[in-house]
């Protein structure tokens, strides 16, 4: 048996919010610190992964929330936002660094597609930092296209991210 087949995605639940916190802090810092400004990456950490913005989100019916289990432990999440109806983001993806590559990130994104098929969604939609290549690589191996470009604004920062769309047809 091999680590990935041990995965299992599931929806996330209150109690999974210092999991959620922990594998956050873990992966932002590994994925983003040499391409993002570190203050950056604290008001995401701080904003984003609030105790009480996490388990508020729970209740937010344009929410799909998700965490990769392996055994016990939570070693990664995943957000989908419906907004406005009918168009589907995914939000966040994150697997902690000592689990990516063995097919976790690929349990989560497969339970963000099926949340987007049964919101009627005619893509996925993902935000990402310009400078994640590897991510972007990922998406792309997985039939995402580059859309445009947005950027994210948390306080008074903002960055532009490199948007790409996966088609879902019917
Ligand atoms: C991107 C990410 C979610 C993919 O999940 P994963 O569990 O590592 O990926 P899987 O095991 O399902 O897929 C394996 C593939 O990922 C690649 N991979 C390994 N480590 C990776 C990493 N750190 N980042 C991106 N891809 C990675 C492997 O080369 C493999 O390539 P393949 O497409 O030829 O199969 C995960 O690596 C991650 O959390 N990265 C850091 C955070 C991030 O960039 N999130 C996306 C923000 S928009």
């Amino acid at each position: 048996v091999t680590r990935a087949e041990r995965v299992r995605v599931r929806e996330r639940r209150a109690s999974d919010t210092r999991a959620v916190r922990a594998v956050a802090r873990a992966t932002w810092r590994a994925t983003y610190e040499r391409l993002v400004p570190a203050r950056f990456i604290r008001a995401v950490l701080r904003g984003g992964y609030d105790r009480r913005r996490l388990a508020e989100g729970l209740l937010q019916a344009r929410r799909d929330a998700f965490v990769a289990q392996c055994g016990d432990e939570v070693v990664g999440y995943a957000d989908v936002i419906e907004e406005p109806p009918g168009r589907v983001e995914l939000t966040r993806i994150y697997v902690r660094p000592d689990r990516q590559g063995t097919g976790v990130g690929a349990a989560l994104l497969h339970a963000c597609v099926a949340a987007a098929r049964r919101r009627r969604a005619v893509a996925l939609e993902v935000g990402v930092e310009p400078a994640n290549e590897r991510a972007i690589a990922w998406y792309r191996r997985r039939g995402f296209l580059p859309n445009g470009t947005s950027s994210l604004v948390v306080g008074s920062q903002s960055r532009p991210l490199s948007r790409l769309s996966l088609p879902l047809p019917v």
